[in-house]
């Protein structure tokens, strides 16, 4: 067994570090560098000893090597901004600290320089395309420039969540030695896990003689997925399914890149360290996606025949993922390439054709999915007719927004079911956004605000009506962005009143105003309206009274399954 790297000061060197840190610069990690820190300093990275020098990133990048030579394939870095780097110089000791500013390491800065971060997308990713999460984080995400240096540890960062399943390398070691578990075939997920999952497992660990470790990762996986408490509480109950004894399962702090054959390696090296001999590895393990032009980034088995050949240095076995199906005539699964189809009837059910099913409320069959995880991941994804929703009604000055918001107010709280809340321009003026104008900086805060309470309000399975002008269509997509993300749903609905009608009524006098000059930057007159290229809805106010129109919008949200049939 490798030895890990242990870079934990003992108590008494942490709490005179602490002390001497007061005089240091503070640098607060980001979540995907806490991630990095917590592996580096519990030896999952090992033989990592701190973020990356430039000499060992150099060939990291170019050749997945250490300079030393040691298989190693992702860098490892530390990015810092521009301004925080020109305090910096060799030998500059730097806290580390945690989002609420505890201190967890010191890093005594050996490096300081300005990647190429195209060359090394290029080269660690093979791509620069956008579309893959790992490549657009590097170039949108992390910082310009990279610190590398040694990393003394004082702590670990701290989580509050399932505890008892995060156990470090050395834990899980002990633990299997404890066992008796001396052939341990690791299972890395970031996914929910179902019969077919369990049924694969089961199988790879009898094929290899092996325990089996359930590893999933709880630091970053891709964008979308998800999220990790509702996965490990799945994960606890799929743990029952196994003979008892057999498995284990422990949480995986890791900031995945979604980097393919090259992460595939990584996370075989990773398992190593806590204490596997084997990695299943699955048909495009690590996978990014598609691309911009709807190609796979990388072969399937890519990843497979990457671990395979490095595995020996690697010292670490590949055991391929085989997928297995359901076969109706045997009432149980089997590996797919053991089946028969001329003679065999295969049942699966696909990960959209899941997520249609979960989204609309429709049976999952207990031979797909266990009746517990899938309750689970109901309670997380609830049906639209249960959801949160958003209703974001954009318009002209005086097009008719606000009355329209509130008779679908009134309709929807006549039904009775969730909490309404309207979120009025005016309103939102008045309370939430008072200190600020009409600037494009102001108006983009102002809507940003609203999503931000809109997204919340989404969130805890309410309704947020909300009615500003929102002229920015990018603005108006980040919001649809920030309710998506927590699974609320979005509904857009374009109260598309023609300039002159809106002038023509001029309700409040401030088209007229407008005109003379009073008002500068007036939305329509001297500042933009971007029109909704997609709105769910578009509404004519010149056709239809707002009770009429209101009732669109009713019919519209039970169109959309927001609102079930009466
Ligand atoms: S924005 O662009 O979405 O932030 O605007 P919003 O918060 O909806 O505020 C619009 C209301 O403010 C009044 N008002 C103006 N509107 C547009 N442009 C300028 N320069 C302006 N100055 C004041 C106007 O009454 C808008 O109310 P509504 O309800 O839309 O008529």
């Amino acid at each position: 067994m490798t030895e890990l790297t242990d870079l934990m000061l003992d108590p008494k060197a942490a709490a005179e570090a602490k002390q001497a840190a007061v005089a240091y610069l503070d640098w607060d990690l980001t979540e995907r560098q806490l991630c990095d820190f917590e592996l580096l300093a519990n030896g999952g990275f090992s033989p990592l000893t701190g973020f990356l020098g430039k000499a060992d990133y150099d060939r990291v990048v170019a050749e997945m090597r250490l300079a030393n030579g040691a298989l190693w394939p992702m860098p490892i870095t530390l990015d810092v901004t521009e301004a925080f780097a020109e305090q910096l110089e060799t030998g500059t000791r730097v806290a580390l600290r945690d989002p609420e500013g505890v201190i967890l390491g010191i890093i005594t800065v050996a490096d300081i320089w300005r990647p190429d971060r195209l060359i090394e997308a290029q080269q660690v990713f093979g791509t620069t395309d956008l579309a893959h999460p790992g490549v657009a984080y590097l170039m949108e995400q992390s910082h310009p420039v990279y610190v590398g240096g040694q990393i003394e540890a004082l702590a670990l960062p701290m989580h509050y969540d399932f505890g008892h399943l995060r156990l470090t390398p050395a834990e899980l070691r002990a633990r299997f030695k404890r066992a008796g578990w001396r052939r341990v075939v690791a299972f890395q997920t970031r996914n929910p896990m179902h019969r077919a999952h369990v049924e694969l497992t089961f199988l790879a660990a009898r094929q290899t003689e092996a325990n089996l470790l359930i590893h999933p990762v709880v630091g970053m996986t891709k964008p979308g997925d998800v999220d990790h408490y509702s996965r490990v509480r799945c994960y606890e109950h799929v743990l029952k399914k196994y003979p008892e004894q057999t498995t284990a399962l422990s949480l995986l702090p890791l900031a995945m890149r979604m980097g393919g054959p090259r992460e595939a390696l990584w996370h075989a090296l990773i398992r190593k360290n806590y204490g596997c001999t084997h990695l299943i590895v699955g048909r495009d393990h690590a996978g990014p996606g598609k691309d911009s032009q709807g190609e796979d980034f990388y072969d399937p088995y890519a990843a497979q025949e990457m671990v395979a050949e490095y595995a020996d240095e690697a010292g670490i076995e590949m055991v391929p993922f085989r997928m297995m199906v359901y076969v109706q005539e045997r009432a149980g699964y089997a590996p797919i390439d053991e089946v028969n189809e001329a003679t065999e009837t295969v049942m699966n059910i696909s990960g959209t054709e899941f997520r249609r099913r979960m989204r609309e409320g429709l049976d999952i069959p207990d031979w797909f999915g266990y009746p517990e995880v899938v309750a689970e991941l109901r309670r997380t994804y609830p049906p639209r007719a249960k959801q949160g929703i958003t209703l974001f009604f954009t318009g002209l000055s005086g097009s008719g927004k606000s009355t329209i918001a509130n008779a679908v107010m009134a309709k929807l709280m006549e039904r009775g079911g969730r909490a309404v809340t309207l979120l009025d321009g005016d309103i939102v003026r008045k309370h939430l956004s008072s200190e600020l104008g009409f600037s494009k900086a102001d108006r983009d805060l102002n809507i940003r605000r609203i999503g931000f309470v809109a997204a919340e309000i989404s969130r805890n399975g309410g309704v947020a009506i909300c009615a500003p002008i929102a002229p920015y269509a990018s603005t108006r997509r980040d919001v649809r962005a920030m309710v998506e993300a927590v699974h609320g749903g979005f509904v857009e609905i374009h109260v598309a009143t023609p300039i002159e009608e809106c002038e023509r009524r001029d309700r409040k006098g401030l088209y007229a105003k407008a005109r003379a000059g009073l008002i500068k930057g007036f939305t329509g007159i001297d500042d933009p309206y971007e029109v909704p290229e997609q709105p769910e809805l578009t509404l004519d106010t010149l056709q239809a009274t707002p009770e009429e129109l209101a009732q669109q919008v009713i019919l519209k949200l039970e169109n959309l399954g927001f609102i079930n049939l009466r």
